[in-house]
């Protein structure tokens, strides 16, 4: 693979676990200056660690404006400038039916994953539309706008809001040279595709039936996704959601 990253400097929330992981992993591979942000000082630092060169860490909670505010300026400030962001961050909450849910739970996942991604990409094309454009990914789910799954309301609710969020937001600031799409991957083989206490096996078993491909998603084919939007590649690709799901919901 050659280096479509050269000189670039990349953000990547959730950086440091499952697919934001692998995601970091892959544009460092390719050249990327990469900057990791979450809330796990510790595992932040186990990554920047792993992923070597001049990668580096920022914590961040996505549901709160002025932490989002300080990580766009950290990375602008330690590298000069912020090329491609990927809004990963995100969380499943304690599935239930939806009349089930409380109200607490239900806003959580709607601060992380909507919230979240919103403020992350409003001050993310703050800093780029004033220097010269840039690129965003933002990580939906195929449940959100393409899929059928129970008791998955709130976050289904929440995802399909940001594949919303992300045509939209495209077509605003396209204009500003800030390119915007998303990624929906299928259950992927992180911890959150993972009920309490089962294994690989217990999770093939599971979903097999449901994904024609026959297996769950490996973060590295989410991960060639997210590079191949946010490459010059896929210049004219705006507000595109890219379902990466094995056929799930083909
Ligand atoms: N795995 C799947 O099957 C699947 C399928 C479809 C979509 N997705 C989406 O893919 C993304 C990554 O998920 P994953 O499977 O890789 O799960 P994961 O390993 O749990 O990653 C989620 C990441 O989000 C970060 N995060 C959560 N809340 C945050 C907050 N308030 N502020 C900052 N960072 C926060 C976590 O870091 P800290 O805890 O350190 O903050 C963690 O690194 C999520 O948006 C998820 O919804 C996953």
């Amino acid at each position: 693979m050659g280096a479509r990253f050269a000189g670039k400097v990349v953000l990547v929330t959730g950086g440091s676990s499952g697919i934001g992981r692998e995601t970091a992993r892959a544009f460092a591979a390719e050249g990327a200056t990469v900057v990791v942000a979450g809330r796990d000082e510790q595992r932040l630092a186990a990554t920047v660690k792993e992923l070597g060169g001049d990668a580096s860490a920022v914590t961040v909670d996505v549901t709160d404006s002025g932490d989002v505010a300080r990580m766009v300026e950290t990375v602008v400030a330690r590298h000069g400038g912020l090329h491609v962001a990927v809004n990963n961050a995100g969380i499943l909450g304690s599935p239930a039916p939806a009349a089930d849910l409380d109200e607490d739970g239900f806003g959580a996942v709607m601060a992380t994953n909507v919230t979240g991604t919103w403020l992350s990409v409003k001050h993310e094309v703050a800093h780029m539309r004033a220097h010269g454009g840039g690129a965003i990914v933002n990580i939906a789910s195929n449940i959100g706008a393409h899929g059928r799954l129970p008791n998955m309301a709130a976050y289904a609710a929440s995802k399909a809001a940001v594949s919303a969020l992300t045509r939209t937001a495209a077509r605003d600031h396209i204009a500003d040279g800030v390119r915007i799409n998303a990624v929906s991957p299928g259950a992927t083989d992180t911890d959150m595709s993972r009920r309490p206490g089962e294994t690989d096996a217990d999770r093939a078993d599971r979903l097999k039936g449901a994904i024609p491909l026959g297996r769950v998603g490996a973060t590295a084919e989410v991960a060639a996704a997210v590079l191949w939007l946010a490459s010059d590649e896929a210049a004219f690709t705006v507000g595109h959601d890219l379902v990466v799901d094995g056929g799930a919901t083909a």
